[in-house]
């Protein structure tokens, strides 16, 4: 059994707190990814603005303690939210050539900057919507649907060496049927990438997941996702792990427990490959982008830890049982 590996967003902010850093790596991550700080609105606000400061803390304060960092993400494919894209891109007047030039240059600057620290990077993030259609933004629109193969070129042409993921949500379910038309667009765009040699080197599996879903990752089907994606030689990671609970639906602790028992299926499955990790969105609830109400963490507003917790982290030593976090 090779060792789980486990990492967990954290923003620049929770980097610069020595605490945070040992809850960190007192759950068992060994890694960490910026939360946003990457975002291309974030990080390159403007045609020659870069901020590069707050990735820049994450990584010295995370290196600095052994932990790794991984990148995210390099371009999402989301249309009008500033954050993720902003306004000099979205709004500029472009051609095909200028923006794939644009693109190239994005890229290019934040993988080397960060080549000696960040070996894996989420390229390009959430380019499909449900129907399984092409996004509808910027880069969509002026360069077609190959602006992802060049995003891919481009980080690989920046850094050889770096793993390079596509990442996406809602693609945990379908291998066995039920009609996940984003599913199906991600597997057939990236089974032409390893055809073609485009250097695509993985799949994120956000799971970012609701245990009220029907499509809930289950013991048969999750399984044969991930097959679906080992069959191409990608590796696969789950990136971005959260589980809502819906308090008001039953025993707080059976669904505590039933949120530690997607997480153990989701992580056994996971960890049978090589090259697989898991990536929490969130260590405690109180931080969880989704709110405390979702409880969707695997350590509660207190920093208890919850069954999800144990679930991730099995043999780690020196932590509390998890019962005590049962409410
Ligand atoms: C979220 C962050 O957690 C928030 O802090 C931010 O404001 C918005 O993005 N898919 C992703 C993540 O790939 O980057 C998102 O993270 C959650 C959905």
């Amino acid at each position: 059994m090779m060792t789980p590996i486990r990492l967990t967003c954290i923003t620049a902010r929770q980097a610069e707190d020595p605490s945070y850093l040992r809850h960190v790596a007192g759950s068992g991550c060994t890694g960490v990814v910026p939360e946003y700080e990457q975002q291309w609105g974030q990080i390159h606000p403007a045609p020659d603005t870069w901020n590069w400061q707050p990735t820049d803390t994450i990584v010295q304060r995370a290196t600095a303690i052994g932990l790794t960092v991984e990148g995210h993400c390099l371009v999402w494919g989301a249309p009008d939210y500033p954050d993720l894209m902003p306004a000099w891109v979205t709004r500029g007047s472009w051609t095909r050539d200028a923006l794939l030039a644009t693109l190239q240059d994005h890229i290019t600057r934040i993988v080397h900057r960060y080549a000696d620290r960040i070996h894996t990077w989420r390229v390009v993030n959430e380019a499909f919507d449900d129907t399984g259609a092409r996004r509808d933004f910027v880069l969509q629109q002026v360069i077609g649907d190959d602006w992802i193969e060049h995003a891919f070129r481009y980080a690989h042409a920046a850094d050889p060496t770096a793993t390079l993921l596509y990442n996406e949500y809602g693609i945990e379910w379908g291998a066995l049927g039920g009609g996940n038309h984003k599913y199906d667009a991600v597997l057939a765009m990236v089974r032409d990438f390893t055809d073609r040699g485009v250097p695509v080197h993985g799949i994120g599996l956000q799971c970012h997941l609701d245990l009220q879903y029907p499509s809930l990752p289950d013991e048969h089907d999750f399984p044969a996702v991930v097959e679906s994606f080992r069959d191409l030689g990608l590796r696969v990671q789950t990136t971005e792990l959260d589980i809502r609970v819906d308090r008001s639906a039953a025993e707080p602790s059976t669904l505590l427990r039933n949120q530690g028992l997607v997480t153990a299926l989701v992580c056994r499955t996971i960890d049978a490959h090589p090259g697989g990790s898991v990536c929490v969105w969130g260590l405690s609830d109180d931080t969880n982008w989704l709110g405390a109400a979702a409880a969707a963490a695997p350590y509660d507003e207190r920093g208890r830890p919850k069954p999800m917790a144990d679930a991730l982290a099995p043999a780690t030593p020196g932590r509390q049982p998890a019962d005590r976090a049962v409410r």
